[in-house]
């Protein structure tokens, strides 16, 4: 499974892209929000830090002004990806600027039949949002499970990017059901590799390590 980094944050996504398994980055306008700066600014300073597709989101909600805005986000950078919300005028956008050959990201999917269409219409990725459901006490890993199921049967060029992770666990369900990407905050990123055991084993290492290299020591000085 392809790693997605969830985050607008510049000191969050080098300090992620130093471990070298960032595939991409998502970001949207509430996360770019966050940060201070020119949005398009940020956006192109991530793509030149992340060698993957990193999405950028148009604002319009009228295809005609979500394709203008697609092409322009598209014009920044060669590795910006169109992220554009599952919604009616979506599609048509979508239909358009896949057309075009420009890569684009829906959004915003709750459902499996926006999936299918999002699929239908071109799109490259198809973003389900897990804890956005769970949220509302619906189960989100059965859309990625329903989603992935429909996607089997069929040719799409469109991957299943598992979106609003919220935790290590929802990573590991995703990876289990083959969805093609999970993107995630950096909280729930630098928490995939923690485990205590493995930090106690490590020092029970060197411990035993040091303690056997006195003893060489002691024993030559005999
Ligand atoms: C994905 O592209 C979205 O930006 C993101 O995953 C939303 O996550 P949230 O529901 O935790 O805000």
């Amino acid at each position: 499974m392809k790693i997605f980094l969830d985050t607008a944050n510049l000191k969050e996504i080098k300090e992620a892209a130093t471990l070298g398994v960032i595939d991409g980055i998502t970001t949207n306008p509430s996360l770019l929000a966050r940060e201070s700066g020119d949005p398009e600014e940020i956006l192109v300073e991530i793509c030149r830090t992340v060698d993957g597709p990193i999405s950028g989101e148009v604002v319009a909600t009228e295809a005609e002004g979500m394709i203008a805005e697609g092409r322009h986000l598209a014009s920044l950078h060669e590795n910006i990806v169109v992220k554009i919300p599952c919604i009616t005028e979506g599609l048509k956008a979508t239909k358009v600027l896949a057309g075009e050959g420009k890569r684009v990201n829906m959004t915003l999917v709750f459902s499996p039949t926006q999936a299918l269409l999002a699929a239908k219409a071109g799109a490259r990725y198809c973003s389900p949002f897990v804890g956005r459901l769970d949220d509302i006490a619906t189960p989100g890993m059965e859309l990625i499970a329903d989603i992935i199921q429909i996607f089997d049967h069929y040719d799409y060029d469109c991957e299943v990017l598992a979106a609003s992770l919220r935790h290590p666990l929802h990573v590991v369900e995703a990876a289990k059901m083959g969805a093609d990407i999970g993107t995630m905050p950096a909280s729930v990123f630098n928490a995939l590799m923690k485990h205590p055991l493995t930090d106690i084993g490590l020092k029970r290492f060197l411990e035993d390590w040091e303690k056997a290299k006195a003893e060489l020591a002691a024993k030559a000085t005999r």
